[in-house]
């Protein structure tokens, strides 16, 4: 086994011993303080898209946006996993997948991240057979709001259920070592929970329904007021702070 390998190894077998914790993280100074606090796992999502460089959804993000933020976080980072997002459209086929996937691992990722089930399997077979470390990504998949025509929850039938196991399932099979789970309700996600080995992650899938949680950075510490998920728990108020601290700063030279 690499080391990327290992590590991914070692956050696979957390499931049943104790929850898995991650983040989100896009740049130096968060990754630091984050990778400080312990967290297992640091995602450098294509959430960027939205929180960091101004989008409306996550479809505009490129592999150069991705490389670049995933090295800054890499660089902040000194024991959680950094877990880099493929973006939309650079995953078509298994060599491309590969291809792409080497390049976030050269920017300092243990790991990468793709959405979907099923039309994923052999590229994350591709992937983990050539040593790099893979975490499927099922329920609400945020590269296809355009095609959904929106945000919406997922797993509301037993056959809707049973269809995301199946891409579940495929994603074990190909040596995923971890499901994110996204806007699953949550006798789905405790069902999907239940029916695999590799732990599943989880956000707005309610709370003790997977074997992790993962958060969006800047719903936690509140510096994107703009827009907050429903599910979202804001620990803080930077937003806040900024603007008082910036109004001080101005009081001061005007004063
Ligand atoms: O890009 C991202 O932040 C994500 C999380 C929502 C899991 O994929």
């Amino acid at each position: 086994m690499n080391p990327n390998q290992q590590k991914a190894e070692q956050l696979r077998l957390l499931k049943g011993k104790r929850p898995l914790s991650a983040l989100t993280a896009y740049d130096y100074p968060t990754a630091r303080l984050l990778d400080e606090t312990g967290i297992d796992l640091l995602l450098v999502g294509d959430s960027l898209g939205m929180v960091v460089l101004g989008y409306p959804d996550t479809t505009h993000v490129t592999l150069d946006h991705m490389i670049h933020h995933t090295a800054a976080v890499a660089r902040g980072t000194k024991n959680s996993l950094v877990l880099g997002d493929l973006p939309i459209n650079t995953y078509p086929d298994p060599d491309t997948t590969l291809t792409n996937s080497q390049k976030l691992i050269d920017a300092g990722a243990h790991a990468v991240k793709l959405e979907g089930g099923l039309n994923q399997a052999d590229k994350v077979q591709h992937l983990t057979s050539n040593g790099i470390p893979v975490i499927g990504h099922l329920g609400m998949l945020p590269q296809r709001v355009k095609e959904e025509g929106g945000y919406k929850k997922k797993g509301r039938t037993e056959e809707e259920a049973k269809q995301i196991l199946k891409g579940a399932l495929a994603l074990q099979e190909a040596g995923a070592s971890a499901i994110v789970l996204e806007s699953v309700i949550p006798k789905a996600a405790r069902y999907l929970t239940d029916s695999l080995n590799i732990p599943t992650i989880g956000i707005g899938c309610g709370k003790g329904n997977c074997d992790g949680e993962i958060a969006v950075i800047t719903d936690v510490i509140g510096s994107y007021p703009w827009f907050v998920p429903p599910f979202a728990i804001p620990r803080a108020d930077v937003a806040t702070q900024i603007t008082k601290a910036v109004q001080g700063y101005l009081d001061d030279l005007t004063g």
